[in-house]
């Protein structure tokens, strides 16, 4: 278990703080500019790429704070477990420090998009109470930590793309939102290296049984996500009174990816890591959208 020690050595030193964003940079002329033709793929599409980026990072606001709710609930189950895993303080530190990420990342993107639009739109349709309850069952915490970071490692490898993408568009990093997501992946590097810890040590040691128990897990976080994310779309489109996803190329190859990439992962029995299931369609896309064919360099 000695893999999971290593990962946080420079947590403390590589991370995304909200404070260390200058918020009243967040929509510029010349920022607004570059995500109208960074996301939306035209100039003049400015209010389309505030709503569309308002519904994305304000739900996946909602996910991060579902993560670190479940991670806390997590270690402090294994508490109970006797197990070589949580002898010890590695597991414990691991995962107390992803909590506290995913926490500091939804603080971030809940100001972003309020900085970037001037709005306040509440998601109150968030399903909160029902998307914690299903990780309340007395199943082991380590069915609840693999189906947890195998539904999380999708959205993580999509925002991985997203963010090398600006990165290319943009690579000085001026501009504001390149810069949060460049902060947002130097902790999201480390999720990834505890993600694939966790399928390759942890997964692969459940019983059949408890794989079971874990992909029935997995279906039903990603359809009350699902569910998360209608009811997101239809409350950004309301209130901005606007179809984001019309013409919108960052949406489009959004959708691709995430439903290419949840194929890759979840759907043999264990659990398999994204560039390890890249066929050569989906390595021409990721390389025509982010100039890689390939998401992570671990
Ligand atoms: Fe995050
Ligand atoms: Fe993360």
């Amino acid at each position: 278990m000695n893999r999971f020690k290593p990962i946080n050595h420079d947590a403390h030193l590589h991370y995304l703080h909200p404070n260390r964003m200058r918020w009243e940079h967040a929509a510029g002329p010349d920022e607004l500019l570059f995500l109208s033709q960074a996301l939306i793929g035209d100039a003049g599409q400015e209010k389309k790429a505030i709503a569309y980026l308002y519904k994305e990072l304000s739900q996946l606001a909602e996910l991060e704070m579902h993560v670190a709710t479940v991670l806390c609930r997590i270690v402090c189950e294994m508490q109970a477990e006797r197990t070589p895993l949580s002898a010890g303080d590695t597991l414990y530190h691991a995962l107390s420090c992803f909590a506290a990420e995913e926490i500091n990342h939804a603080n971030s993107f809940y100001q972003y998009v309020r900085h970037l639009s001037g709005r306040d739109i509440k998601l109150t349709g968030n399903l909160f109470r029902e998307r914690v309850e299903l990780y309340s069952g007395n199943e082991s915490p380590l069915i609840k930590l693999a189906a947890l970071c195998s539904a999380a490692y999708v959205g993580e490898s999509v925002i991985t793309v997203f963010e090398r993408r600006l990165k290319v568009l943009d690579p000085m990093q001026h501009r504001f939102l390149t810069q949060l997501l460049h902060f947002h992946g130097l902790d999201e590097a480390r999720h990834i290296q505890c993600d694939h810890a966790v399928f390759d040590d942890i997964v692969p040691a459940l019983s059949v049984a408890d794989r079971q128990r874990m992909h029935r897990l997995i279906d039903d976080t990603e359809s009350l996500n699902t569910q998360l994310a209608i009811a997101s779309a239809e409350t950004v489109k309301a209130a901005f009174d606007l179809d984001y996803t019309e013409g919108n190329a960052a949406a489009r190859t959004q959708l691709d990816i995430t439903l290419r990439f949840r194929e890759i992962v979840q759907s043999g029995d264990l659990i398999r890591k994204v560039d390890d299931g890249i066929d050569e369609d989906t390595a021409a896309m990721l390389t025509r959208f982010s100039s890689a064919p390939r998401v992570h360099a671990h």
